[in-house]
C-alpha cells in the first residue's frame, strides 16, 4: 500500500477543511493558537509533501529551499502577499488562494466599519460603558450621515463590487478608481463611476480599500492621497495595512486632515503604534474581515480542495501559478 501524501497545517482550520485533510491525507496540524515562528515552520515542513497555511506564514524562496518535499503550498486567504509566488513557480511548487468565497463576508465588515466610523459607534458605546453619560444631549456624539453620501471604492474587484451593491441600500453615490474601467454594464448594475484616483479622493465622503498588496499599491494612501480627502472624510481599510502609510494616517486623523478612520488591518501586524491606539477617531479591528463562521469554513474547505486536487493530478480549483505544474513536470 502506497502511502498518503503528508500534509502540514499551519493552525488549526475549521473543520469543513481540515476533516477533507483528515480524509485524504496523513495530517500534522501546528497545535498552538500563535503562528509558528519561521524556524518551527520550516522544521515543520521537513519531508512534508504540502503546507496549508495562514496569511501569517512567510513563504518564501528561502522556505522552499529548506523545505524541499512541499509541492503544494495552499494558503487560507484570498491575499497572497505573504506568497513569493514566483518563487514557488521556479521551484515548480503550486499555490493556491481562496477567492470567491470571502467577499460578501468581507464587504459585510467594511460597511460595518464605515458605519462605525461615521457615526461614531465605538466612542459612544465607551461613554454609555464608563458610566458617565449624563443623558441625551443634543450636541452629543454627533457623526456624518452614511445615506445619499458619496462613496469612492479604490479597487472595484470581487469585494469591492460587493461593497459597492451595499451602497445602493443607503442610496449613495458610487465612485470607483482602479487600474480600468469595470465595463459599462458592471458600472450600470452597480451605479458606479469610474474617475481618477485623485478625483476619487477629492470626491469622496468614505473611501474604501479593496486593491491587493503589491508594489504598485504600497502606501497607496500616503500624506499626499490623505491631504486631497475632504476633512469630513473617512478612510476604511479592510485590504492590506501596508496599502496605508499609518504614520501619515495617524497624522491625519490628529490634524483633522480626515474626520475618521475604520480599520481591520496594519502595516506591522499585530504591532499597532500608541499613536494609532490613543485615538478616538479611529476604529480598530483585529483582521476580522472575512471572519464568519460560514465563510472561514469555506474557505479552509476551498484550501482542503487545492490540495486534493493536486495530489489528484490537477487541476486546482483556485491557483495562483498554475505554470508551476509544468516546471514540476520539467524537473522531476
Ligand atoms: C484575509 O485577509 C484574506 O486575504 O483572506
Amino acid at each position: 500500500m502506497t502511502s498518503k501524501p503528508s500534509v502540514f497545517v499551519s493552525r488549526v482550520i475549521p473543520d469543513a477543511g481540515l476533516s477533507l485533510l483528515r480524509e485524504n491525507f496523513d495530517v500534522t496540524v501546528w497545535p498552538h493558537d500563535r503562528p509558528p515562528t519561521r524556524q518551527e515552520l520550516t522544521a515543520c515542513c521537513q519531508g512534508k509533501d504540502a503546507l496549508v497555511c495562514l496569511l501569517t506564514e512567510k513563504v518564501d524562496a528561502e522556505l522552499l529551499a529548506a523545505a524541499p518535499a512541499v509541492k503544494i503550498v495552499a494558503n487560507v486567504a484570498v491575499g497572497f502577499d505573504n506568497l513569493d509566488v514566483a518563487a514557488g513557480t521556479r521551484a515548480g511548487v503550486v499555490m493556491s488562494n481562496t477567492p470567491g468565497v470571502l467577499d460578501e463576508t468581507t464587504a459585510d465588515l467594511a460597511f460595518a466599519l464605515l458605519m462605525a466610523s461615521a457615526r461614531r459607534v465605538v466612542e459612544a458605546d465607551r461613554l454609555v460603558r464608563t458610566g458617565t453619560w449624563a443623558g441625551w444631549g443634543i450636541m452629543q456624539y454627533l457623526g456624518h450621515d452614511i445615506h445619499h453620501a458619496t462613496l469612492g471604492i479604490v479597487g472595484l474587484g470581487r469585494i469591492g463590487k460587493a461593497v459597492a451593491r451595499r451602497a445602493a441600500g443607503f442610496a449613495m453615490n458610487v465612485l470607483y478608481a482602479d487600474a480600468a474601467p469595470a465595463g459599462e454594464d458592471v458600472e450600470k448594475e452597480l451605479r458606479a463611476r469610474f474617475v481618477p484616483l485623485k478625483d476619487l479622493l477629492r470626491e469622496s465622503d468614505f473611501v474604501s480599500l479593496h486593491v491587493p498588496l503589491m508594489e504598485q499599491t504600497h502606501h497607496l494612501i500616503d500624506a499626499s492621497a490623505l491631504k486631497l480627502m475632504k476633512k469630513s472624510a473617512h478612510l476604511i481599510n479592510t485590504s492590506r495595512g501596508p496599502v496605508v502609510d499609518e504614520k501619515a494616517l495617524v497624522d491625519a486623523l490628529n490634524s483633522g486632515t480626515i474626520a475618521g478612520a475604520g480599520l481591520d488591518v496594519y502595516e506591522n501586524e499585530p504591532m499597532i503604534s500608541s499613536e494609532l491606539l490613543a485615538l478616538p477617531n479611529v476604529v480598530l479591528l483585529p483582521h476580522i474581515a472575512s471572519a464568519s463562521h460560514a465563510t472561514r469554513g469555506k474557505m479552509s474547505e476551498v484550501a482542503a480542495r487545492n490540495v486534493i486536487a493536486f495530489f489528484n493530478g490537477g487541476p486546482l480549483p483556485t491557483p495562483l501559478n498554475p505554470e508551476a505544474f509544468k516546471v514540476r513536470s520539467a524537473v522531476s
